[in-house]
């Protein structure tokens, strides 16, 4: 398969570029930070340097390609919110990175998808848009905002036979979550983090989540009546 990942330079990312070409893959790496380019390519691997907020530069450089198979589109960065500050700037670039990167990606990669005889389209979203989060108005709210974007597009884009997924980790050990100030329960490694999602996504499976003690409880908790969800979160806060 030809395949694009978009926030390869980096943890979760990173780990799928490295597995995928390991499985014989041809595998496009994508990031911004030379150093970490440099080395997937000293493995092997094709790169490209794309700040995928640009939307011009994106364009440019996925129009260099002929078609893709398989998208993984993984870029995405977190902010969280300290009240009594409440940052609108904050929730705009959380937004720019996670949210606006994310369709100016799927704008640039989905004619090379059409192209593919099974393309397929993958975003990275979160557990974290299951519930509300404490601290996580801006992040949640991206990922809720990727969730949709994407769940709508599986609808859409049915008739064309792409294959649309949503992947949703729950913690995972990376340079992003080593900034966390708080407990992370069951946070797994990044290699783990692959397995499960090379696997839900060999599978076409339209939502990969896991672990799953962690997002289905997640998911169990959403159903609680917002009252008692509030009294909990709020106690969740440091
Ligand atoms: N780790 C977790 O527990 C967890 C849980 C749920 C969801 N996620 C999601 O999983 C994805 C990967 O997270 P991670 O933990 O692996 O984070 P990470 O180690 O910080 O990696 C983030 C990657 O995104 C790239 N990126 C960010 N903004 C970009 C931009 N504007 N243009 C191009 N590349 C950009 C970074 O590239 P450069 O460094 O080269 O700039 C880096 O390769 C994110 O979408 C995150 O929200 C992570």
């Amino acid at each position: 398969m030809k395949i694009v990942i978009t926030g390869a330079t980096s943890g979760i990312g990173r780990q799928l570029a490295m597995d995928y070409h390991a499985e014989g893959h041809e595998v496009y790496a994508l990031g911004r930070n030379e150093q970490a380019l440099e080395e997937l390519r000293s493995h092997g691997l094709s790169t490209g340097k794309v700040d995928l907020t640009d939307k011009e530069a994106t364009l440019v450089w996925f129009s260099t390609l002929e078609s893709v198979d398989l998208a993984i589109l993984n870029a995405g960065t977190c902010e969280y919110v300290d009240l009594p500050q409440f940052d609108s700037s904050l929730i705009q670039r959380v937004m720019r990175s996670n949210v606006e990167s994310m369709a100016i990606s799927i704008e640039a990669v989905l004619p090379l998808l059409r192209k593919s005889a099974t393309g397929h389209l993958a975003a990275v979203g979160s557990s974290a848009a299951y519930v509300p989060l404490p601290r996580a108005e801006a992040y949640g709210a991206s990922k809720a905002a990727i969730a949709y974007m994407i769940n709508t597009l599986r609808i859409d884009l049915h008739q064309e036979n792409i294959t649309v997924s949503l992947i949703c980790p729950g913690f995972v050990k990376t340079p992003l979550t080593d900034l966390n100030d708080f407990p992370m329960p069951f946070r797994i490694s990044v290699e783990q983090a692959s397995n499960y999602i090379r696997n839900g996504l060999s599978k076409k499976r339209a939502e990969v989540h896991f672990p799953k003690r962690f997002t289905v409880l997640l998911k169990l908790l959403a159903l609680l009546p917002s009252p008692l969800w509030t009294k909990i979160g709020s106690k969740m806060v440091k």
